[in-house]
């Protein structure tokens, strides 16, 4: 008998969903502030390199991974070979993890909503939101216990996320994603004008698009470009393989995973209209070169932009209230994907009714980001997510192009994906999985680890890096090991010869 798998409700449903989950905080300020810190324009030429050679087909062969196996990541790899499992339990705690602290940044987002009002962040942003919110202690053994503010919002952002996740897919996530995509849309374009409409505007604006060719022999922009399209596109997580085998049969695979990166790519690219166009008004106020007026990446949300609400010529609060709205919506269809790529393999593993898995999920991950709501948690989460994006998710990404692109053979994806898809695939496609994509990925896993080797990460002390950092990382490997050692309680391989053949 075929199993009872969940099911979207209809394509559309399932496009909102994948592109709910790209389309997230990394879209608003690691995008402006990676194309900032990698020289404006001339970040741009590598990110959309970067997208094409390795973003697309990366989607693609998710897509097709998942729909084609009919299981989650975990599942997925194990019908390949069932020792492959560990591949697919990586990413989902990959997942997990960066769940614990996205969360507590989406928390951040909800509060400056509320201070929004009256712009209560006052003059000093930067002491308002190290100091006064986050009340940051002077190192990161110095933990000082939970802070209320941050914690209020916690509980609140992991409300929505509970109710919405333990629904279900069709009639929790996609519902909840077709709310939050088009208001999401309106804010934004909301915000967009009124960032190019701003005297001065066109400074920030010119900055942004324009190519200064010198940074592009600079292998940095490029690692950065790749990590970004990774990021921000939510690949080598275990989610897209979990949603696409959600997947109706006879569904578009190729097609929809250009609409999916491209939505997100786009997005991106047109909020940086508006970030940037806010920034060269703050430059031209101040009457200071535009490379000042921006700080680092965090702070480019929580500091610099509410110094712009202030700013502004009037309907400050409301342009305060809708900047971080859209903040918070852009984040939460993401949490929510966050959340069902562990607890979707969870279910399948062991035959786990959602509601459990979903608690169970929900639960571990509140008492873990706990952590992160403390006076140091900062410290902890520049740490955890340094490691699981230079590690885990980079070793992730490496190993689904070598298992998918050469053991499984890429070619197979792309039969597959070609004999439901409008667009056809060449062999332009194999290349990139089986190239282009381990070879740069290699690379920065490389510099990575000869820079964190040399120097201590963040300058922070080393016994910090070591336990946060490389704990993090091998407390992923060692549970990733007992969960795919631990027996499945359904059998998932029963019809794997015509599944897989089929
Ligand atoms: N793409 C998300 C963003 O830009 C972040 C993200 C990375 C993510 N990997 C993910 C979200 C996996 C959901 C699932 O903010």
């Amino acid at each position: 008998m075929e199993e009872k798998r969940e099911q979207w409700g209809s394509r559309l449903g399932f496009v909102m969903a994948a592109i709910g989950s790209a389309i997230g905080l990394g879209n608003i300020w690691r995008f402006s502030y990676m194309t900032y810190s990698n020289g404006g324009g001339a970040f741009l030429i590598p990110y959309f390199v970067a997208l094409f050679t390795a973003g697309i087909p990366i989607m693609i062969l998710e897509f097709s991974f998942g729909h084609k196996m009919r299981g989650t990541a975990p599942a997925a790899f194990a019908k390949v070979k069932k020792k492959f499992e560990i591949f697919g339990w990586l990413p989902a705690l990959a997942s997990f993890g960066l769940l614990t602290y996205y969360v507590v940044i989406l928390s951040w987002a909800l509060s400056y909503v509320f201070y929004s009002f009256g712009l209560k962040w006052g003059e000093d942003t930067n002491a308002f939101f190290f100091g006064n919110y986050l009340q940051l202690s002077d190192g990161i053994w110095n933990i000082g216990g939970i802070n209320t503010a941050v914690f209020i919002s916690f509980i609140l952002i992991w409300a929505i996320n509970y109710f919405v996740t333990i629904r279900g897919i069709a009639e929790g996530i996609e519902k909840a994603c077709k709310v939050f995509m088009p208001v999401l849309f309106i804010l934004s374009v909301i915000i967009v004008i009124r960032g190019i409409t701003l005297p001065g505007a066109i400074e920030g604006i010119n900055w942004y698009l324009k190519p200064d060719f010198s940074k592009i022999w600079n292998p940095k922009v490029w690692i950065d470009a790749y990590g970004q399209i990774f990021f921000t596109l939510s690949v080598a997580f275990a989610v897209m393989i979990a949603y696409s085998s959600y997947l109706p049969k006879d569904s578009d695979l190729s097609n929809n995973g250009f609409i999916t990166a491209l939505a997100n790519c786009g997005y991106s690219f047109f909020m940086g209209f508006g970030t940037f166009g806010i920034l060269g008004y703050m430059a031209h106020t101040q009457n200071v070169p535009f490379e000042e007026v921006v700080s680092q990446s965090i702070g480019l949300a929580f500091v610099t932009i509410p110094k712009a609400i202030n700013m502004l010529p009037g309907a400050n609060t409301l342009f305060g209230v809708i900047f971080f709205v859209a903040l918070v919506f852009a984040g939460l269809s993401s949490s929510i994907s966050l959340i069902e790529a562990f607890a979707s393999g969870i279910i399948e593993k062991y035959n786990m009714p959602r509601k459990k898995a979903i608690n169970l999920v929900c639960g571990i991950a509140f008492i873990i980001g706990l952590i992160f709501v403390t006076k140091a948690g900062l410290y902890f989460l520049d740490i955890a997510d340094h490691f699981l994006a230079n590690y885990i998710i980079t070793a992730a990404g490496i190993i689904e192009c070598i298992v998918l692109g050469y053991i499984y053979g890429a070619h197979k994806l792309r039969e597959h994906a070609n004999a439901v898809s409008e667009v056809m695939l060449g062999s332009w496609w194999d290349f990139c999985i089986k190239v282009v994509t381990p070879v740069v990925l290699g690379i920065s896993y490389i510099l990575n680890i000869k820079a964190d080797f040399t120097q201590s990460y963040g300058g922070y002390p080393w016994s910090a890096n070591f336990i946060v950092g490389w704990g993090a990382v091998i407390a992923t490997i060692i549970v990733g090991i007992m969960l795919s050692s631990s027996k499945w309680k359904k059998d998932i391989f029963v019809d794997v010869n015509k599944e897989v053949q089929g």
